[in-house]
């Protein structure tokens, strides 16, 4: 048989558990592309995800007039503009990330430059007046499409500080209404209605940046249109708990496996699903390595299969576990009993619609799921066997969800349109192996 380039068939059965190191935090390696990329002198960062999404954002930077270079380590250098950016010869195109095009957003809107921001079809498709509200509200103008979508032009310049309560609970446009907030003349303050992730608050504490975080309120000081004077520094990203989790869900569905994560981000913002694996069963283990004086928290993580039961997931947790909410899907299918995944419509606008991609690709599995609009109820345990082929949609964490659902099956699994996964975790597959499945 051939297999169409761009299709992984994985085999059932094989994973074996163990020791596991993943690549940098996205989300972290975003932002420090963007510090680093606004320092005076050059900055080194460890532990950068070297993948799709965080280089279309160092790319950008260097349209800006940033300068990076990666030595034979993996060390990356960013030579920073000092905060000035130059305007950007022609369109910028950050592929398939919200997170680049939301956060490089704001801080274009802090400068006196037009800028026009693209992405890929995914990209195209996602909502971005959530932050053409705030940065209109500063005095920036952003034009989209119609739709409310990318392309975005920003002509950036003259900012005024705002109140502003976030709508929706978005890490993004809050980092989005920060970034530009520095820029501004006078204060910023966001209030979230819910906790998001806090790595932009961390870092700019880390680097002096006038930062203030009282409850839900978030501020910063405007340094005005010359925006801030940041110096380089050394940066180390800890590894990505979002591409840990697929290994860690893994193990908690096989009863007595144990698999043990180093040196990952712990921020209670990401690891919901450490809480979730323990309501359904599993033994979870956390031992903190960083200091207390590392901007982050990080450190290992043991998981301890077992017999999973069903659970619920809502709330303050949505946010907390946003990207996992895939993988929580599938350990309902593997759990017994009923697995709820409710306020999570958020989901709906990520790279794919999540939901009806979840709902129908479990469907496809043989897995009795049913679609709510702002989440799905799963009834487990199934009897995993592929229908039809598993259908990513290009969205990186269908791919790899539907991979671990895949190590369940009683068959083969064929999932299509893979290429996706390089925006977030390029070695997956070869982490799959491994650890012991087959991957063809
Ligand atoms: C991210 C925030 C989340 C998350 C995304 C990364 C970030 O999006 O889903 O993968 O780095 O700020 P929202 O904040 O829009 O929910």
């Amino acid at each position: 048989m051939t297999i169409p380039k761009q299709t992984k068939i994985v085999h059932p059965g094989g994973f074996a558990g163990g020791v596991v190191r993943v690549p940098g935090d996205k989300s972290i390696s975003h932002r420090t592309a963007l510090l680093a990329g606004l320092s005076s002198g050059t900055s080194e960062i460890r532990g950068f995800l070297q993948a799709e999404d965080c280089l279309n954002t160092l790319k950008a930077m260097e349209a800006f007039g940033a300068r990076s270079w990666i030595d034979e380590e993996g060390v990356l250098s960013i030579q920073g503009t000092g905060g000035k950016m130059i305007e950007p010869v022609g369109p910028l195109d950050v592929g398939n990330s919200g997170t680049g095009m939301r956060l490089l957003a704001g801080l274009c809107a802090g400068s006196p430059i037009q800028v026009t921001l693209t992405g890929d079809a995914s990209l195209q498709s996602r909502p971005m007046r959530r932050i053409k509200e705030p940065l209109e509200l500063m005095g920036a103008t952003v034009d989209l499409t119609p739709q409310g979508t990318a392309p975005m032009t920003i002509q950036g310049g003259n900012l005024h500080g705002i109140e502003y309560r976030l709508p929706t609970a978005s890490a993004q446009v809050k980092s989005c209404c920060i970034l530009a907030g520095l820029y501004a003349t006078g204060r910023t303050t966001v209030l979230e209605p819910i906790p998001t992730r806090d790595h932009t608050e961390r870092m700019l504490r880390a680097v002096g940046a006038p930062i203030r975080v009282e409850g839900p309120h978030i501020s910063v000081e405007g340094c005005g249109p010359k925006g801030p004077k940041f110096l380089a520094r050394p940066y180390v990203v800890p590894g990505d708990f979002s591409s840990a989790a697929y290994w860690l869900a893994a193990a908690a569905a096989i009863p007595g496996a144990t698999l043990r994560v180093e040196g990952v981000g712990l921020n209670l913002r990401r690891t919901a699903l450490l809480d979730v694996l323990r309501r359904m069963g599993a033994r979870v283990e956390i031992e903190r390595t960083s200091a207390p004086t590392d901007p982050e928290v990080y450190g290992n993580v043991t998981v301890t299969g077992a017999d999973l039961k069903g659970t619920e997931v809502s709330g303050a947790e949505i946010p907390n576990l946003i990207d996992e909410l895939p993988l929580v899907a599938v350990l309902g299918a593997l759990a017994r009993g009923r697995t709820e995944i409710r306020d999570a419509s958020e989901l709906r606008v990520k790279e794919s619609d999540r939901v009806a991609v979840m709902v129908e690709n479990l469907t496809n599995m043989g897995v009795r799921v049913e679609e709510r609009p702002d989440g799905m109820v799963v009834e487990g345990p199934a009897r995993i066997a592929p229908g039809k082929s598993i259908r990513s949609y290009g969205d990186h964490r269908i791919a790899m969800s539907m991979s671990i659902l895949a190590i369940f099956s009683a068959e083969p699994v064929c999932i299509g349109n893979v290429a996706c996964v390089d925006t977030s975790y390029p070695e997956f597959w070869d982490q799959l192996v491994n650890l012991g499945v087959n991957v063809e």
